[in-house]
């Protein structure tokens, strides 16, 4: 272990002289067990001779940060040291939503904790509180002040009180950290607007096309439609403003050291609030490289991993969680590869699964699938990925050309047949999403829609009870496409997210575009505002929302029971034996786990010499608590949509 030199203890010493003893024992000791991951971090990105002063900086504010945090976070900073795989825990379940949608403020948000506990959730991503502009703020990721929350949902006290009423029920906080971007209104854009030198240089501003132009060249659009190129002239300055996202949100210059320090103090604030997961939201952006299409830079990583070790230092009950939606091969970087390995973000959206999930489904075949999360390298043992079905965001197709003609498809065929099918448009698709950001320039577009209406649900209910049970029959099938692919998320291991709403099956909001600022961003639909009447009925299960909540807390108590699906075991995609069957394997030295989805609507069947040879021939599915039972022609029968992860028997 490279150890901290004394002139960082001393500097600690100097901070935490009123801090008992023994703290500032486990303070030195903290710092010398990151140190190395916090120079090394450093010297990948900055100049030799910044990286001292640096430090210097960082290990003052960490220390300081230290010695305000609240005894009871100290007290859990302590336990996940001892556990520090706990994000890898079955017993993981997350949830997402808005404060103001699910409960008005977050005070309201308190009374409602019940209604999470009974769903069995133990990690709440709340999506963006923190002061945003006013007016359209892309749902608040143009913060204008990371020290306060959104006026009317409360303040910090509000959040904290919140923070130690979730910890207290075993529900970790989870907050979005925007750093790649500022709103045009934040206190360091009006002072770079207002000529303050300083401040200019905490983004990228440039007099003239020249280099926009020369980046351009190889930059996508992230909002071709209501946000077309990546610069926005400012006529104050006299300057184009980088601003990858919206005119009003400007790109922050991560080659500025003062920006990682503002960032380092933002994330330590946070956390001593009692956040316990940071999202580190559009991270695959900090770093701009001409020629290339600035994402997933290694700098990304070395930054991050700098600023993670100041939080380890200070915080380590704090995880970080990458937001990088990219393609497989640079998604595995953000949970750490070669150098960095376990020592960048502790959790990662597993795009490529939701995307995969949402393939299998239309195509009803999982040979696409297999193939491309097959190709997915293993990752640290101590981290883990969010698994879901969607989000907040749109759904964009990164189904990779390789992968694609690999199992005999066109990437961009089976792109364009997604978008066909998830808008509807596709001959006999039930789905009803809604199409986002269409780019005639090269073809591609993105969908919005809850998961019940990408899955036919709107379509199922129009059609109604008619004779024959057709409309209930429709309401089966859509409802069973859901909960197929919930069942793959809370079943592949790590944190299953619901997103609010899929829990009661809630389609698409009608209304989306009619608040102010929404109008244009039909993401809005599948952001609904909570409708606690319909979640009255989660009980009943002769309604939707009661049918989905059962078996959404159904599989979340299954899960937490199970240890084959700790996350620190990797799932395995083992060989296919037919093509609308997608086994998913969990090799854990409890026992061995198979899970079996069948994506197609009609039954299917899987050898049973494929459960002998993993020794589960009398498993028992643990979803349903029955024996498996092997036909008399040798296989085991899934019926249209079934799952089913089948266990020793106990
Ligand atoms: C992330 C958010 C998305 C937002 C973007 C810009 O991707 O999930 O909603 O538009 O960042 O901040």
């Amino acid at each position: 272990m490279r150890c901290a030199p004394g002139d960082l203890h001393d500097l600690a010493a100097e901070v935490l002289t009123d801090s008992p003893a023994h703290e500032r024992q486990l303070f030195d000791l903290r710092l010398d067990r990151w140190f190395a991951d916090l120079h090394d971090g450093l010297a990948a990105v900055f100049p030799a001779a910044a990286v001292g002063p640096l430090e210097r900086r960082l290990i003052g504010t960490a220390a300081r940060a230290f010695a305000d945090r609240d005894p009871e976070l100290k007290e859990l900073d302590l336990r996940r040291t001892l556990d520090d795989a706990w994000i890898c825990d079955p017993g993981m379940i997350g949830y997402a939503t808005y404060a103001d949608r699910f409960a008005g403020t977050l005070a309201g948000l308190g009374d409602r904790l019940d209604y999470l506990s009974e769903l069995g959730v133990s990690y709440l991503h709340l999506m963006p509180l923190l002061e945003p502009r006013p007016g359209d703020s892309d749902g608040g990721y143009a913060v204008a002040d990371y020290r306060r929350v959104r006026a009317d949902l409360g303040d910090t006290g509000d959040l904290r009180a919140l923070a130690t009423a979730l910890r207290g029920r075993g529900i970790s906080l989870v907050l979005d950290l925007v750093l790649n971007h500022v709103a045009e209104e934040h206190a360091w854009a009006a002072a770079a607007r207002a000529g303050d030198a300083h401040y200019q240089d905490y983004f990228r501003l440039y007099p003239d096309r020249a280099e926009p132009d020369a980046f351009e060249r190889t930059l996508p659009e992230v909002f071709p439609d209501f946000a077309p190129g990546n610069f926005t002239w400012n006529a104050e300055m006299q300057r184009w403003v980088w601003t990858t996202f919206n005119a009003f949100q400007w790109d922050l210059n991560w080659a500025n050291p003062d920006v990682l320090v503002e960032f380092a103090e933002i994330i330590l604030f946070l956390a001593n609030l009692g956040v316990e997961v940071v999202r580190l939201d559009a991270i695959a952006f900090l770093w701009k490289r001409l020629g290339t299409n600035c994402q997933n830079q290694p700098e990304v990583h070395a930054l991050t991993q700098a600023l993670r070790a100041v939080s380890r230092i200070a915080c380590p009950a704090l995880a970080f969680k990458a937001e990088a939606i990219v393609g497989p091969t640079d998604l595995v970087h953000y949970l750490g590869r070669g150098v960095h390995h376990g020592k960048v973000s502790d959790i990662a959206y597993h795009n490529s699964l939701m995307v995969q999930i949402w393939s299998m489904l239309a195509a009803q075949d999982v040979r696409l699938a297999a193939h491309a999360l097959r190709a997915i390298p293993p990752i640290p043992a101590s981290t883990t990925w969010v698994t879901y079905v969607r989000c907040h965001d749109d759904i964009g197709w990164a189904i990779d050309d390789a992968d694609a003609a690999a199992v005999g498809l066109t990437g961009w065929g089976h792109r364009a047949f997604l978008s066909d099918y998830y808008s509807g448009s596709f001959p006999g698709s039930p789905a009803r999403g809604l199409v986002f950001q269409e780019n005639p320039a090269t073809g591609d577009r993105r969908i919005s829609g809850t998961a019940a209406s990408l899955c036919g649900l709107d379509v199922a209910l129009q059609a109604g009870p008619v004779p024959g049970r057709v409309g209930a029959g429709l309401v089966d099938a859509a409802l069973a496409r859901v909960l197929l692919g919930y069942a793959m998320v809370f079943g592949w291991g790590g944190i299953p997210v619901i997103w609010m709403g899929d829990e009661l099956g809630l389609r698409n909001d009608p209304d989306w575009a009619s608040e102010p600022g929404h109008e244009e961003d039909n993401r809005w639909a599948h952001r609904p505002r909570m409708p606690w009447d319909v979640a009255e009925e989660r009980q009943d299960g002769a309604t939707v929302a009661g049918r989905m909540f059962t078996a959404l807390r159904h599989f979340a108590t299954v899960r937490a029971s199970l240890p084959y699906l700790d996350a620190t075991v990797e799932a395995e995609i083992p060989e296919l034996a037919d093509p609308g069957i997608l086994p998913v394997l969990r090799r854990h030295p409890v026992g061995v786990m198979l899970q079996l989805y069948n994506v197609t609507a009609g039954w299917r069947p899987w050898p049973g010499h494929l459960l002998h040879a993993h020794g589960l021939a009398d498993g028992v599915d643990a979803l349903s608590g029955t024996l498996v039972q092997i036909g008399l022609d040798g296989n085991l029968w899934l019926a249209p949509h079934a799952s089913l992860w089948i266990v020793p028997r106990g």
